[in-house]
C-alpha cells in the first residue's frame, strides 16, 4: 500500500522515509534504509511503536477493542462458527462454503492421531511434570516424527505439516493432561467434532462410557475461536522470527509455545486463577488492589492489562459470558472465585490507577475460572491456550514463508558495554 514520506533531521542532514498506509489502522515510517543513510538505528525495546512485518490476517484496534480475524468481527465468529471454521478462515482468508468446511473437517480429523512411538517419547518425563514443559516437548518432537513435512520450500508439505499440527495439538494436550494424573492415553474418536473429541480424550476413562456435555463442548469450542489469532504478540513473533530462519513449522511452534508459557502472555490464565484462589475473598481486594498499584511491590493483576488494548479486551467480554453458561451448566451457583474476579474487576475500573493506566481485564482474567469448572486443573490452562493459537501461530508463520520480501529477522542494539580493550594475563590481574 503506498502513502506519502516523512523526514528526519539528524546530524543536519535531512533523509526521507516512505510513509506506507494499509487498509485500516496506523500507517508505518519505513525505515529499512535507515541506518543506510544516517548509520544510526531506531530504538525500541518491547516493540511498542514498531511493526515488523505486512499483515492480512488478525487487525486489532485497542482503543476502540475491535478484534478482527480476516476482518470478521470476533463476536460474529465465536456467536455463530466453530473452531474449525475459524482455523480454515485464519489459514485461506475466507470463509469456507459448506463443501470446503465439510473436506477441511474430514482432512483433520483423520489426522488427529499421532505416532504410536509418540506415546513412549512421553514416557520419559517425570509424572509431575508441567503440562507446557510437555507441549513444548512434544511439539518439537513431531519434527522427529514427520520428517515428511518439514521441507518449507514445498507448499503441500507446509500445507501437510499445518493440518497435522492443528489435528494434533489436542491430542498432544491430552496426552500431556493423562500422563500428568497418571491415566492411561485415550485414542481420538473420529465420529466426534474436534472440541467433543478433545473432551473425550481428557476426561473419559476405560472404566466406562464417556458422554461429551454438548453445552461445555461448544463453550470450549468458543474458547479456543477467542484464543486462535492475535496479531504479532510475543509468542507469534517469535513463531515469524524462527521461522524466518528457515526452520522446520513443528520447531518454531515449539518455539511458539515456549514463549506463550510466560506468565506476561498465555500463562497468565494460569497466574489469574492462581492471583484469585491467592486473594480468596471480596475482603481481601482493598489490600490486593493497593500491592497492585504499588511500585515498589512487583505484584501485578494478572489477567490485567494489555499492551495494545486500551479499552476491554472484546474477548474478555465473551469469556465472562462463557462463564456464566458453564457455570450455570454445571450447576455451580456461587462460585467464591467468580465472586472475587466480579467485585475485583468492579473495584478496578472505578480506581483511578486502572483508569488512567487504561488497564482492563483481559482474555486471561475470566478463562482460568471457566476452565477449572470444566475440570481442568490449572497447570492445564496455557496447554489450552497453546492448543487453540496453534492456527495462528501457523497462519502468521504461512504468511512469512510465503512472502517474497521475507528474510532472516536480525535486529540490531544499543551497545553500552566495554569499548575495545587489551587481554590481560592472569597473572596481571
Ligand atoms: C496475553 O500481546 C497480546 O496480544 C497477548 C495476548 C494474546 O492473545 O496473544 O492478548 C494474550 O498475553 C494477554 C496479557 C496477559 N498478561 C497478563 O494479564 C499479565 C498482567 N499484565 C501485565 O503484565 C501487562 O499489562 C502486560 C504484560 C499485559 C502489558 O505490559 P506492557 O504493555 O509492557 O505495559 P506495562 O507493563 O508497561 O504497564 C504499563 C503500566 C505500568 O505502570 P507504570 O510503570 O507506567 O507506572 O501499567 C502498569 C505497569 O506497572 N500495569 C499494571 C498491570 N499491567 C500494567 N499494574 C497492575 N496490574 C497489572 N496487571
Amino acid at each position: 500500500m503506498s502513502g506519502s514520506t516523512s523526514q528526519l533531521q539528524v546530524d543536519g542532514k535531512t533523509v526521507d522515509m516512505a510513509i506506507k498506509t494499509g487498509s485500516i489502522g496506523p500507517s508505518v515510517i519505513d525505515i529499512a534504509k535507515l541506518y543506510a543513510q544516517t548509520g544510526m538505528f531506531t530504538y525500541d525495546p518491547g516493540f511498542t511503536s514498531t511493526a515488523s512485518c505486512e499483515s492480512q490476517i488478525t487487525y486489532i484496534d485497542g482503543d476502540e477493542g475491535i478484534l478482527l480475524y480476516r476482518g470478521y468481527p470476533i463476536e460474529q465468529l465465536a456467536e455463530h462458527g466453530d473452531f474449525l471454521e475459524t482455523c480454515y478462515l485464519l489459514l485461506e482468508g475466507e470463509l469456507p462454503t459448506a463443501a470446503q468446511k465439510a473436506d477441511f473437517d474430514y482432512r483433520v480429523t483423520r489426522h488427529t492421531m499421532v505416532h504410536e512411538q509418540m506415546a513412549r517419547f512421553f514416557q520419559g518425563f517425570r509424572r509431575d511434570a508441567h503440562p507446557m514443559a510437555v507441549m513444548v516437548g512434544s511439539i518439537g518432537a513431531m519434527s522427529a516424527f514427520y520428517h515428511d513435512s518439514t521441507d518449507i520450500s514445498d507448499p503441500h508439505q507446509r500445507m501437510v505439516a499445518s493440518m497435522r499440527m492443528i489435528a494434533k495439538m489436542p491430542t498432544l494436550a491430552a496426552m500431556a493432561f493423562k500422563y500428568t494424573i497418571g491415566q492411561p492415553f485415550v485414542y481420538p474418536l473420529n465420529s466426534l467434532d474436534y472440541t467433543s473429541n478433545f473432551l473425550r480424550m481428557c476426561f473419559a476413562v476405560p472404566a466406562e462410557e464417556y458422554k461429551v456435555n454438548p453445552v461445555l463442548s461448544r463453550a470450549l469450542d468458543r474458547i479456543f475461536i477467542l484464543h486462535a489469532d492475535h496479531e504479532q504478540n510475543a509468542s507469534t513473533s517469535t513463531v515469524r522470527l524462527a521461522g524466518s530462519s528457515g526452520a522446520n513449522p513443528f520447531a518454531c511452534i515449539a518455539a511458539g509455545a515456549a514463549c506463550l508459557w510466560g506468565p506476561a502472555h498465555g500463562g497468565a490464565n494460569e497466574a489469574a486463577l492462581k492471583m484469585l484462589e491467592e486473594i480468596g475473598s471480596v475482603e481481601n481486594i482493598p489490600k490486593y488492589i493497593a500491592k497492585a498499584k504499588d511500585k515498589n511491590d512487583p505484584f501485578r493483576l494478572m489477567g490485567f492489562g494489555h499492551r495494545v488494548y486500551k479499552n476491554y479486551d472484546p474477548r474478555a467480554k465473551i469469556m465472562q459470558k462463557t462463564t456464566h453458561e458453564v457455570l450455570n451448566e454445571l450447576g455451580i451457583k456461587d462460585d467464591p472465585l467468580l465472586d472475587v474476579a466480579i467485585e475485583l474487576e468492579r473495584i478496578a475500573l472505578s480506581d483511578s490507577y486502572f483508569i488512567e493506566k487504561k488497564l482492563y481485564p483481559n482474555i486471561d482474567f475470566y478463562s482460568g475460572i471457566t476452565l477449572k469448572a470444566m475440570g481442568f486443573p490449572t497447570s492445564m490452562f496455557t496447554a489450552l491456550f497453546a492448543l487453540a493459537r496453534t492456527v495462528g501461530w501457523i497462519a502468521q508463520w504461512k504468511e512469512m514463508i510465503e512472502d517474497p520480501s521475507q528474510r532472516i529477522g536480525r535486529p540490531r542494539q544499543l551497545y553500552t558495554g566495554a569499548p575495545q580493550r587489551e587481554y590481560t594475563p592472569i597473572g596481571r590481574r
